[in-house]
């Protein structure tokens, strides 16, 4: 396995690790984004067993001590598996997620105090800002959230559209049809009454780069897809 890095928007580095036998035999992505700014913040902690060389590839752009922010968007092992193991790492690196994760989990699990934030909280990194955006069940668990970088407009996405495959680091191509495809597979998705809503709210933001944990990220019209994705999944769970 290798980590590839590329710079996917100004100061959005998108870190890819291809595992060809997770969903084989397309195999899966697990990706991490580290925003460069005064206060640099990593999206995305990934496993433990992958932090040596997810690590290493970050400190290819950036001394480790430098990293401020960690983040990601729910409490599963591809999102902060390793996220011990970055707090030790970086030393005045501080977790920070939505105010309900840090309640219910984080304040535990994380070995030092994590910063909560409210919903539509803004993060401001200098020179990048951060959002954070409070989805409960969307993609699925009770603290979800996703982060908007509103100075580059990209969406922080996480688990959503979700595809397999080894793609390109950027595509301007489908990454619906994709995505569809493989939560008819995973069925990863909750379907909550308030699903489509959550997702038009995001849509609203019209981000204009879709940065997803599993796949291509995405640049273009990212607000119509995130609102086509949400008239998808209503039209099969009506
Ligand atoms: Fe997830
Ligand atoms: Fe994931």
């Amino acid at each position: 396995m290798e980590t590839r890095t590329t710079e996917i928007a100004d100061g959005v580095y998108r870190l890819s690790t291809y595992v060809s036998d997770v969903a084989p035999p397309a195999g899966f992505t697990f990706n991490q984004f580290l925003i460069d700014a005064d206060e640099p913040l990593l999206f995305h902690c990934g496993h433990r067993q992958m932090f040596p060389q997810i690590s290493e590839a970050v400190r290819a752009i950036m001394p480790l001590e430098r990293l401020a922010w960690i983040s990601f968007g729910h409490v599963e092992a591809d999102e902060c598996g390793a996220m011990n193991q970055w707090l030790a790492a970086a030393p005045r690196a501080q977790v920070v997620h939505g105010a309900l994760a840090c309640d219910v989990s984080l304040n535990d699990l994380a070995d030092r105090p994590p910063r909560a934030l409210a919903d539509g909280e803004v993060l401001d990194l200098g020179g990048k800002r951060l959002r954070w955006l409070d989805t409960p069940h969307v993609p699925h668990g009770w603290e979800a959230g996703a982060m908007y970088e509103e100075t580059g407009g990209v969406l922080l996405c996480g688990d959503l559209l979700t595809h397999v495959g080894d793609g390109p680091a950027l595509t301007h191509g489908d990454v619906l049809a994709p995505a569809l495809e493989a939560e008819a597979m995973f069925k990863a998705m909750s379907m909550h009454p308030a699903t489509g809503s959550v997702l038009r709210r995001l849509a609203a933001l019209e981000p204009t780069t879709l940065a997803l944990m599993h796949g291509s990220s995405y640049a273009g019209r990212g607000g119509k897809v995130l609102s086509d994705l949400a008239a998808e999944l209503e039209a099969v769970a009506a």
